[in-house]
């Protein structure tokens, strides 16, 4: 491994895609092995042993490929990093969650988290605020339905118009003074213009950005921060249908260089 060898992203679906992407537009030297595994998700309705084991073998898979870092773009999976085992790095998108808030909320100011049932229920969150000096009150909401809509529905609006209200007005209703919001899914900044379109007053807090400097810092760190690469290229595999990336790769204008049935 070195510091040509690629970034690997992780994902259940097409959620990661939206971490790809900023890795891409933050790190453009780098280049990328997505995995997304489209065939077994939503991973947020299984349980902890599952999640484990499904997030194994992507992860052992994009090992063997070579890569130098793994980006685990998905929520679900980083609340389980804990018992996850990897020969590299591995970063969760969680605890750059808390970090995005924390640098954008004021103290003791309370934030919505949706998510997953998985992270929700495990509480995942909270012990990452805590971790990071629990500068920060949370009100989680769990939708059990979004993750799977946005991957496989992404043109039915209506829906997911449905499925939004249903997962932010507990949040509001617990507290109608929130203003911010974390995406806790990766799924989720898919739909940041619907979500915007039912709650115009909400600012939405994507982790992306602050994960993929998380990564840059272990990579600058480890001397494997690649700065002379002439452009980079984004790979993807999947463990479903090739063409269940499609919508979501033309609303966030990607064009990988190919796209790998596992
Ligand atoms: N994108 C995943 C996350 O960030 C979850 C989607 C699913 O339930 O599979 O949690």
């Amino acid at each position: 491994m070195d510091r040509y060898s690629p970034v690997g992203v992780i994902d259940s679906g097409v959620g990661g895609l939206t971490v790809a992407k900023q890795l891409k537009r933050s790190l453009p030297n780098e280049d990328i092995l997505y995995f997304g595994d489209s065939k077994n998700m939503p991973y947020g309705n299984r349980s902890r042993d599952e999640i484990v084991s499904l997030a194994e073998f992507m992860i052992d898979y994009l090992e063997e490929k070579g890569v130098k870092a793994i980006l685990l773009a998905c929520n679900t999976i980083s609340t389980f990093i804990e018992d996850l085992h990897s020969g590299v790095r591995l970063i969760s998108i969680v605890d750059a969650g808390i970090r995005a808030a924390s640098s954008v909320c004021e103290e003791g100011e309370s934030v919505g988290v949706i998510a997953t049932k998985a992270t929700v229920d495990s509480c995942s969150y909270e012990k990452a605020n805590e971790k990071a000096g629990g500068r920060i009150k949370l009100i989680t909401s769990a939708s059990t339905s979004l993750p799977r809509i946005i991957d496989r529905q992404l043109q039915n609006t209506s829906l997911l118009t449905e499925k939004i209200r249903e997962c932010i007005s507990p949040i509001l209703d617990e507290d109608p003074s929130i203003t911010k919001l974390i995406l806790g899914c990766s799924h989720f900044p898919i739909i940041k213009e619907e979500i915007n379109a039912v709650y115009p007053f909400l600012n939405l807090i994507d982790p992306a950005a602050c994960q993929v400097e998380m990564l840059r810092d272990y990579l600058r760190e480890t001397d494997l921060l690649n700065y002379d690469n002439d452009g980079s290229d984004i790979t993807l595999y999947t463990s479903g249908d090739e063409s269940e990336f499609g919508l979501t790769l033309e609303k966030l204008r990607m064009s990988p260089l190919a796209i790998n049935r596992v």
